[in-house]
């Protein structure tokens, strides 16, 4: 949500805060602008709508290719996606500029004073009020970095701020509480941006920054204090992803290309996580084994899909440690008073590692004095840094707002986790763990056969790509794929879709079947309980009842051939495992359809790929 860019250097910083915002595009956002200082005065441009918009103003008016610049993506929350609400906004008279990503909560009362002192809004925006006091400050004298803190000790809410005074043609000043920054150091320029994927390919080394401080930023050095002016600490990191991971690479769609990276996803996910024995050694846990065997109760917080991946997580984690596990949506978990307290695991699942919802229960669990661990693929980021322990997925960078690699890889990380539990409980034998980890070995390859034969999905979202509605069933872990599968088929094709539970149907869902209504059902794997005839006894209610069944199933499975309208094989897994291969076929039929209905794949409309307001 919102993307934010600034560079100081020797480079057109026009050119550097566009492109670094059209690598910041995937985050989503409705308006876009950038403002350079050059020549004692400060020079703006921005628009409503895509990037596209601001470039054509920029040809129409070109900016001084000089001087050091800010640039904002902006996805609206106070006032309408228009030009005028577009970020940068100005001061009064014009000497400051500011950008904002986050959400100024007491801006009301801050407008009010500013109203008496004659300063009137031009938008509607909060950010602009944050704007104008900055202006107020810097023009009774102060250096803006000063103003800066001063303004940030007045502010509450959460926010990334980043200004530029015409009078200081060296320096641009950035702020950060809770909402994402970080600092790419290069060689006689420097960069600030919500994610490194905006200046990637200008750098790879970047300066993480702390809650409630500010950074000076110049082209020759790095300045980073606390709201109150203090030295603090920050952390310098090595980038270790390239600019060819942040392109499409002759895919049509980010996500398509994501979909295809996930057997190497996975298989990253996997490297280096056991010792020479075969034991698993999670160096990242950073909770000790003893304080790991007084657990007692898990309770894993997440959002979206990687909520979903939560759900899985419960049923592995149960079924091989034997400790309680609960799954609460981020956005519940703490406005529900809930039950955590020392001998807790909290363990937050986000991709983005920015997720105000998950931030904020996590915040909420460390107060009770839970142990947070977090599954996280973004270095760097606020999730894992608050937490006091972390999983790395290595997924690489997930442009698309629709999560792919970023699930399985989720999902590798919650199996990681269990099992790491069951040796240092010992509720599982080493040999029983080691089996489990020479599966999860075999899933990248698994992953590639069902992508190498996937054409019968591409021809069934041709197919289908009329439908108003399509029903997703599974049990067991396969409620989770049938969840996310509907949850792909929302965001990116805009129809409706439901995921369900397939034992729930009879209790109420049985009664949207109609005469061919499409419903996929995910069906477990033939094992050695009732879970499988269960599943296909449900398929043959809905069938009686006129469905056109499309039935995910392993591929020696001929139970299912009769009641099958379509029949979409999988590769022979376990039951646990399952999702790590039937989610691929969902992800594929939901980008499929939404391409050939014609919509943005990769930033389907109202969302935000890192949602980092409540
Ligand atoms: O970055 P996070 O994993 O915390 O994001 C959580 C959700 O916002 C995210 O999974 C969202 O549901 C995706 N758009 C799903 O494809």
């Amino acid at each position: 949500m919102c993307g934010i860019v600034g560079y100081v250097g020797p480079q057109a910083a026009v050119d550097v805060v566009v492109g670094g915002l059209r690598r910041l595009e995937y985050r989503g956002y409705d308006s876009a602008g950038v403002a350079i200082v050059s020549d004692g005065r400060i020079e703006l441009a921005k628009k409503a709508g895509k990037i596209a918009n601001l470039d054509k103003l920029l040809a129409d008016h070109p900016l001084p290719t000089d001087g050091l610049g800010i640039g904002h993506t902006r996805w609206a929350t106070h006032g309408a996606p228009n030009d005028s609400n577009a970020h940068p906004h100005l001061s009064r008279g014009g000497r400051v500029a500011l950008v904002h990503n986050g959400i100024v909560e007491n801006f009301v009362e801050l407008r009010d004073e500013l109203a008496a002192d004659g300063i009137t809004m031009v938008s509607e925006t909060d950010t602009e009020v944050v704007a104008q006091l900055l202006g107020q400050v810097v023009e009774a004298g102060t250096e803006l970095a000063d103003a800066m803190r001063a303004v940030c000790r007045r502010l509450t809410g959460a926010f990334t701020l980043v200004a530029v005074d015409s009078h200081n043609p060296e320096l641009v000043v950035a702020a950060r509480r809770n909402s994402p920054l970080v600092v790419g150091v290069g060689d006689g320029e420097n960069f600030l941006a919500s994610d490194v994927a905006a200046f990637i390919e200008h750098t790879r080394e970047a300066i993480e920054l702390g809650q409630n401080q500010v950074v000076e930023l110049r082209s020759d050095s790095v300045r980073v204090t606390t709201f109150d002016g203090a030295p603090a600490e920050v952390r310098p990191y090595h980038v270790d992803w390239d600019l060819s991971a942040a392109e499409k690479d002759g895919f049509d769609w980010f996500m398509r290309k994501e979909i295809y990276e996930q057997p190497k996803a996975v298989a990253d996910t996997l490297l280096g996580r056991h010792d020479s024995k075969g034991a698993l050694t999670l160096d990242e846990i950073r909770i000790s084994e003893a304080e790991l065997r007084q657990i007692d109760k898990i309770v894993v917080i997440a959002c979206g899909t990687s909520f979903y991946a939560g759900l899985v997580a419960k049923y592995a984690i149960e079924h091989w440690t034997r400790i309680p596990c609960e799954v609460e949506l981020a956005s519940e978990f703490r406005y529900r008073d809930p039950i955590v307290g020392p001998s807790t695991l909290v363990v937050t699942i986000s991709q983005s590692g920015e997720t105000a919802d998950t931030l904020m229960a996590i915040r909420h669990a460390r107060e009770q004095r839970a142990k947070v661990l977090a599954i996280c693929n973004t270095n760097g980021s606020t999730i894992p840094r608050e937490s006091d322990a972390v999983i790395y997925t290595h997924a690489g960078p997930e442009v698309g707002v629709a999560s792919t690699k970023g699930f399985l890889t989720q999902l590798v990380a919650c199996y990681l986790l269990g099992l790491y539990l069951a040796q240092v409980r010992g509720t599982k034998f080493g040999d029983e763990i080691k089996a489990t980890m020479a599966e999860l070995e075999t899933i990248p390859a698994a992953i590639q056969s069902l992508l190498d034969n996937i054409q019968p999905v591409l021809d069934l979202a041709a197919e289908f790509a009329d439908q108003p509605s399509v029903l997703f069933l599974g049990r067991h872990v396969g409620y989770p794929v049938a969840l996310e599968g509907a949850l792909k088929l929302k965001e990116l094709a805009y129809i409706h879709a439901e995921g369900f539970a397939a034992g729930e149907l009879k209790h109420g869902p049985i009664a949207l079947i109609e005469d061919q209504l499409p419903v996929f059902v995910v069906v477990p794997p033939k094992g050695r309980d009732m879970l499988h005839e269960k599943v296909v006894s449900n398929i043959q209610e809905i069938r009686a009842r006129g469905a056109r069944t499309v039935v995910l199933a392993e591929e020696d499975d001929h139970e299912v051939d009769a009641v099958a309208d379509v029949l979409i094989r999988l590769p022979k897994v376990s039951t646990l495992l399952q999702p790590l291969v039937a989610t691929v076929p969902l992800q594929v039929f939901a980008c499929e359809l939404a391409s050939r209905k014609g919509h943005d794949v990769d930033q389907p409309r109202n969302l935000a790929k890192s949602v980092t307001v409540e």
